[in-house]
């Protein structure tokens, strides 16, 4: 097959069934998360796709994974700025907050959204380079009461699921001045072995030596072993240590199970004080179901005044990963109510019509090319229809049709207003 027909790699389509996500199974967990996230009385919101790549630029930080592995997917605008497709969603609702003036709304305002996300990082399973989150975020108050909440809602979206075997990772990445203190014992500490570092951990030595920590290189993690670096939780100064002893202790109150986990750093920069990932078995050791934290200091990295937040993302090909390893499917789609058969080339139009009529409360679905009736009989069956309605010459004699109760075998003559009545009161039953 040409290249032409086939899809990018790290990209997919959703169809009814398939890896590494189905469209009723993203449907399904979206719809999942919007049940919890409206009961909370989020308010569900869209930004676009395309914006400038400044944004993120600045938004997720020059020691970000997006920025230092250069993943982010940048075109020029016609010449004009150079725009991004969306590496997140966060910095975009901090910027549609400014933007429409959502100061004014009553505070904290709380959004959520759905969608595309695009990376281009090395694609894998659970790593994809178009995949799809939920995001969630709490704009205009620095609280441990809603970072309690967002994890919260994060962890009742799985169980809205039936998901089960999933684990909370907590931690505090402390405020601006602890992580430069930290950053500095780091520096000191990793400098003198730097040659011994892969080049992305030497390239943060300078900028984040934090992000040294999480690194994924063997070799890595064994200097790191060797050296046994004191955790940042030592070096939280007082407000943030008094911030996460509140989350914490609220999320002991609402009974939300998590570990406290001193190598949690996250894969953003604009983190401070609350952050956290879910992980699963499932989907690897490596990989998180979903992550978030508070971000207080990101409005001003993007040059607009303060702005506390705090907020997750679920990655939705992961989740859909997750849950199939733990036995779950999407619902199936629902089976037609009726499927209407022409019988013969002058019936076809009669079929659309009646089709027409019954919609949208009836759920019918049409045999476009008459056949006989015993074929037409075959595929309602394949296709799980209640009903199927035959439409040939005997019947416009009569202007009646032939119903068939296929779950109940029962064939009968009717017009069409006694078929609709018949219709309804087996629907809704
Ligand atoms: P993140 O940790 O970069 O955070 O992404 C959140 C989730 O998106 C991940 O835990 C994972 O499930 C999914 N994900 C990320 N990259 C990929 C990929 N290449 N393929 C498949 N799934 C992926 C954020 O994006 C933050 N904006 C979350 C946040 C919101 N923090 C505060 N508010």
């Amino acid at each position: 097959m040409g290249s032409m027909l086939r899809s990018v790699p790290g990209t997919f389509d959703l169809l009814p069934q398939g890896q590494p996500l189905s469209e009723p199974a993203f449907r399904a967990i979206v719809q999942a998360a919007e049940a919890v996230l409206q009961a909370s009385g989020a308010i569900p919101v869209a930004t676009p796709i395309l914006e400038y790549a400044e944004l993120f630029q600045r938004g997720v930080g020059v020691t970000s994974d997006i920025v230092v592995r250069k993943e982010m997917y940048t075109l020029s605008d016609r010449g004009e700025r150079l725009l991004a497709l969306r590496p997140e969603p966060t910095a975009a609702l901090v910027r549609a907050y400014h933007e429409h003036g959502m100061k004014v709304w009553p505070q904290p305002v709380r959004l959520y959204t759905y969608g595309p996300i695009f990376r281009a990082e090395r694609h894998q399973r659970g790593r994809y380079r178009q995949f799809h989150q939920i995001d969630y975020e709490a704009l205009g108050l620095s609280d441990p009461l809603l970072d309690a909440e967002a994890i919260a809602l994060m962890v009742r979206i799985y169980q809205h699921l039936g998901l089960r075997q999933l684990e909370v990772r907590l931690a505090s990445l402390g405020d601006p001045a602890d992580r430069q203190r930290y950053n500095a014992y780091l520096r000191e500490l990793l400098a003198p072995h730097a040659e011994r570092l892969s080049p992305e951990s030497q390239s943060r030595l300078e900028l984040n030596p934090l992000r040294i920590l999480d690194s994924k290189s063997d070799t890595d993690q064994a200097l790191l072993e060797e050296l046994s670096p004191e955790p940042l939780s030592a070096f939280l100064g007082p407000a943030a240590q008094a911030f996460q002893e509140a989350v914490e202790r609220y999320l002991k109150a609402l009974g939300i199970p998590f570990v406290y986990d001193p190598k949690l750093v996250r894969g953003l920069d604009y983190y401070v004080r609350t952050a956290w990932e879910v992980h699963h078995q499932g989907v690897g050791a490596k990989s998180a179901l979903g992550g978030g934290g508070r971000y207080d200091g990101l409005s001003e990295m993007l040059g607009a005044g303060p702005l506390p937040g705090v907020g997750f993302g679920i990655g939705i090909e992961r989740l859909a990963l997750a849950l199939s390893q733990e036995g779950w499917s999407p619902p199936a789609p629902p089976r037609p109510d009726l499927i209407v058969a022409p019988l013969d080339d002058e019936a076809r139009l009669e079929a659309l019509r009646l089709a027409e009529a019954l919609r949208p409360e009836i759920r019918v679905e049409l045999l476009y090319t008459p056949r006989a009736p015993g074929k037409a009989l075959e595929e309602a069956l394949k296709r799980k229809a209640r009903f199927i309605a035959f439409l040939g010459s005997e019947e416009r004699a009569k202007g009646e049709l032939t119903l068939r109760d296929l779950d109940r075998g029962e064939q009968r003559s009717l017009s069409l207003s006694q078929l609709r009545e018949h219709l309804a009161v087996t629907h809704q039953a």
